[in-house]
């Protein structure tokens, strides 16, 4: 069965054709990125913009690559939520007018959930019930999983989302937008750090917070940034090494309350190297099976909403 998946909850206008959940025959990202760096942050206003003339190009690029015509597509998924109202809007429309112009099933997925099935898309399918971390740019979340359509909550964060803190705490250091692959990269340039950060623990829930740890590098700046060699990368590493020791409290001990052995990682977040070396060795010690998306499906994609798509038809 070929769904045709269609992404544009954000800043990304994605297309993807995958077959029976599983197979990805294109996966096609046009990103309006570059425009809202020099904002430091997302301008929801542009990216509907962005999504509007992208959506059709992409759509029939992801066709093209497929080797597809529209008239072999046998069903559409399209996220629903969330995201920014405008630029959902555009690729719900889209979707909805193409089901039913051609009469084919349309579902419409929560960008959560497909963020934690984009671990189906590639090598042997996870072993569930499971707990999935959700680690994203507006998104910090628990999940209990039981099956690929039943999803419980089970923690989440009170304040920032971790991609969010990453954002923020890149520009507080001057190093631009999206602060999340550039904060990676600086940490690897420095083998160890001095300074030392701390997210709250939030003792005895499963809940997160990243508003004291960011606002903790904004005070480190201002306090010793008129210093001739500000350490960048040494507060960049030491702000992730806090990040990154959180969720892997957290996610293991989520596990631990519920039972389970398969940890599934997914969000922009998910791409984070240190993340994945930590989550993957402590994960390891205690015999839980960790699974991370392959990089380019980390990110927002629509081969994740077209698989997902897939399993909520059949
Ligand atoms: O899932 P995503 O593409 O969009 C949302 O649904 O939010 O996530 C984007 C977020 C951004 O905040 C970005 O800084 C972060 O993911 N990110 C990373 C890395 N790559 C992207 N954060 C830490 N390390 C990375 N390597
Ligand atoms: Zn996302």
């Amino acid at each position: 069965m070929n769904f045709l998946g269609i992404e544009t909850s954000c800043d990304e206008t994605a297309a993807a054709v995958v077959r029976d959940g599983r197979k990805i025959l294109s996966n096609v990202v046009a990103s309006s990125l570059k425009e809202h760096q020099r904002y430091g942050g997302v301008v929801p206003e542009v990216a509907s913009r962005r999504q509007l003339e992208y959506i059709q190009p992409v759509v029939d690029e992801a066709l093209e690559k497929a080797g597809l015509a529209l008239a072999d597509i046998d069903a559409f998924a399209v996220t629903k939520e969330p995201g920014l109202i405008g630029s959902l809007l555009v690729g719900v429309s889209f979707a909805r007018a193409l089901s039913a112009a051609l009469d084919k099933p349309l579902v419409e997925i929560d960008h959560i959930e497909a963020h934690v099935y984009a671990n189906f898309l590639t090598g042997e399918p996870p072993q569930l019930p499971a707990v999935a971390l959700v680690v994203s740019g507006g998104h910090t979340d628990l999940y209990s999983v039981r099956d690929i359509r039943a999803f419980r909550r089970i923690g989440r964060t009170r304040d920032d989302a971790v991609g969010e803190a990453f954002d923020k705490v890149a520009r507080v250091l001057g190093l631009g937008y999206p602060g999340g692959p550039v904060i990676d990269r600086l940490a690897k340039s420095v083998p160890r750090t001095d300074v030392s950060f701390k997210c709250a623990a939030l003792e005895g829930t499963l809940d997160f917070s990243f508003s004291g740890v960011k606002t903790a590098v904004l005070y480190h700046r201002q306090k010793h940034g008129s210093r001739n060699h500000y350490p960048v990368a040494a507060v960049a590493r030491a702000f992730q090494e806090s990040v990154v020791e959180i969720l892997v409290i957290k996610a293991l001990a989520a596990c631990r309350k519920l039972k389970v052995q398969t940890l599934l990682v997914g969000g922009g977040v998910a791409a984070n190297s240190a993340l994945r070396q930590h989550l993957s060795g402590e994960a390891h010690k205690k015999r839980i099976k960790v699974y991370f998306p392959a990089m380019a499906l980390c990110m927002d994609n629509a081969a994740m909403i077209a698989g997902l798509g897939f399993h909520s038809l059949n």
